[in-house]
């Protein structure tokens, strides 16, 4: 329902995104995940019709979003980086005018209002000024802007930045309750907040995509190896060639001071050939034991290259 085909953009001569080409179905709840500086924004700004691509193409429902951006934009709300508030208006007088420029008319206007102050949890400010609010409710507010006309999609750009942990939490749940009965697109660059709210993820970096899987494909691709970090006393710059030589060393990166990250084909158990290996050229043996790889580290792999750790 969400088609991206070779979707590229500059920005001048800088370009933010590349080629880009995913779909998402109906119904799924997608996390971008993505460094700073990924293209997230960007891509979330184009799928909301914010922001013509440069080449390529971004449909929803078969509708271009820069040729039909006036019919999309009824289906989709979106809660951009900075949420868009007028911090001199009172919650409900600002989310009414939001219901009105959505084209909601009549008693469908309170009735719409109602019911995302309700969903929001902002009963107990709605009569506030919006610039008096903290930023967690101020952030909610955002987020019922985005619902006001009932939207099927949802494109939430950092939804829980800037909050504390428990508007976290609670911005999380809200998330989840509107998952049931929406196609959500949600960035962030925290991996567990993708883990526990989303289906599918897509790794973006540097502009491009670095993956497109579930959360169990990604999770697969972990138990296809096995790291053991090595720790010696004395300085050697044979030592990686020679963990290197061994046929189920998959890679090695150094690390702090004499530490080696290691890492190797499942069940190979070679804690004792790395062992003798120590022993038998004297590197002085000082630590070796496994390292659990968790989906964090699936991310660091995906986006920062091998060069760069070790420079
Ligand atoms: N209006 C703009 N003019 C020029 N360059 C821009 C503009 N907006 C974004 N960029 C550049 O495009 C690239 C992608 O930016 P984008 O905001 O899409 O990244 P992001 O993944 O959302 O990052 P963050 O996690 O920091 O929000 C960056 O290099 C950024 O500097
Ligand atoms: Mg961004």
């Amino acid at each position: 329902m969400i088609e991206v085909e070779n979707l590229t953009k500059y920005y001048g001569p800088r370009r933010a995104i590349n080629n880009l080409t995913f779909q998402i179905a109906q119904g799924e709840v997608v996390g971008f995940l993505g460094p700073n500086g990924a293209g997230k924004s960007t891509t979330m700004n184009i799928l909301s019709c914010i922001l013509p691509a440069s080449s390529g193409t971004a449909r929803i429902q078969g509708y271009d979003t820069f040729e039909h951006s006036i019919e999309l934009r009824k289906i989709i709300g979106y809660l951009p980086e900075t949420p868009p508030l007028y911090p001199d208006m009172g919650v409900r007088d600002y989310l009414m005018f939001a219901a009105q420029i959505r084209g909601l008319t009549g008693k469908k206007v309170r009735s719409a209002v109602e019911t995302v102050i309700e969903k929001c949890s902002l009963k107990d400010v709605s009569h506030r000024i919006i610039g008096r609010l903290s930023k967690g409710y101020q952030q909610r507010v955002g987020l019922a802007q985005a619902m006001v006309h009932d939207p099927d999609i949802l494109i939430l750009d950092e939804p829980t930045i800037g909050l504390d942990p428990i508007q976290i939490i609670e911005i999380r749940k809200l998330i989840q309750e509107l998952a049931s009965s929406h196609t959500i697109i949600l960035s962030s660059h925290i991996l567990p907040e993708i883990t526990q709210i989303c289906q599918r993820v897509i790794i973006i970096n540097e502009g491009e995509i670095a993956a497109v899987d579930t959360l169990e494909g990604l999770t697969a691709s972990l138990r296809k190896s096995e790291r053991l970090s090595l720790t010696v006393r004395n300085d050697n710059n044979e030592i990686e060639g020679k963990l290197n030589s061994l046929e189920q060393v998959l890679s090695v990166l150094p690390g702090e001071k004499n530490q080696f990250l290691i890492e190797c084909a499942l069940n190979s158990n070679l804690q004792d050939e790395f062992a003798r290996m120590a022993l038998d050229n004297q590197w002085g043996l000082v630590e070796i034991k496994p390292i659990s790889m968790t989906l964090e580290d699936v991310f660091l792999k995906l986006t920062i290259e091998e060069k760069d750790v070790k420079a």
